[in-house]
């Protein structure tokens, strides 16, 4: 039987690397085989493309190369990874999808919703997440944790506008597909935040259950 697609996507310093580390442990201890991976990047051609992304020196990357290198990588990570391990019955918990590239490439940066719908068939076929979690906190306050880490990236050193219209990107997308989204609260402590995360996953884990049986 194929295995399940879940993503997590999140905010700037909404504490996306502890959780996705917690859903991680939580699925395992439920006896699922799970892949942990990420993108952009997830394969050793695909982390490459992450560099190139991600580098700050990159400053004079357009949108249109930014959106094309994100699908090259996904179409290598979905092709190499992702689909043999679903196929092989395995879950993947991934690290940010497609998600990210209609909040960040589409509502960050302005690329219209089709283009990218179109890159998204092409590469993805039919391929959806079952399961989507979106760690939600208001911009300034995830931007005040974020901002307390050494090093930014090409994303991270983005102005407030920005991620706000990413944030609105995000809730747009849980908006349009409110079966597979689940918007978490991640402005409280970590405890109130993972008790969400495991109620969700509590209700995913016994309809599915119950669709088994
Ligand atoms: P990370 O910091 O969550 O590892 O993600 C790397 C950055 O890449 C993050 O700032 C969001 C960005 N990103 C996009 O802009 N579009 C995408 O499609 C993906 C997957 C990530």
């Amino acid at each position: 039987m194929r295995g399940r697609f879940i993503t997590l996507e999140g905010s700037e310093g909404s504490g996306k690397s502890t959780n996705l580390e917690y859903i991680y442990q939580r699925l395992k201890t439920e006896g699922l085989e799970v892949v942990l991976t990420r993108e952009p990047g997830g394969t050793p051609l695909a982390e490459a493309i992450r560099e190139l992304l991600l580098d700050k020196r990159n400053h004079t990357m357009v949108s249109d190369t930014e959106l094309l290198l994100m699908f090259a990588a996904r179409a290598q990570h979905l092709h190499e990874l992702i689909i043999p391990s679903l196929n092989q019955g395995k879950w993947v918990l991934c690290d940010r999808f497609t998600d990210a590239t209609y909040a960040y490439q589409g509502a960050g940066r302005g690329i219209c919703h089709d283009r990218i719908a179109q890159l998204e068939r092409w590469v993805q076929g039919e391929l959806r997440p079952d399961l989507t979690f979106f760690l939600d906190l208001p911009v300034a306050q995830g931007l005040a944790r974020a901002g307390e880490r050494a090093e930014l990236d090409r994303f991270e050193r983005e102005e407030i506008d920005f991620f706000e219209r990413v944030r609105q990107g995000y809730l747009a997308c849980a908006d349009a597909e409110p079966a597979r989204y689940r918007v978490v609260d991640a402005s409280p402590a970590l405890p109130d935040v993972q008790a969400q995360l495991d109620r969700i996953i509590d209700d995913y884990l016994q309809d599915r259950g119950s669709a088994n049986g």
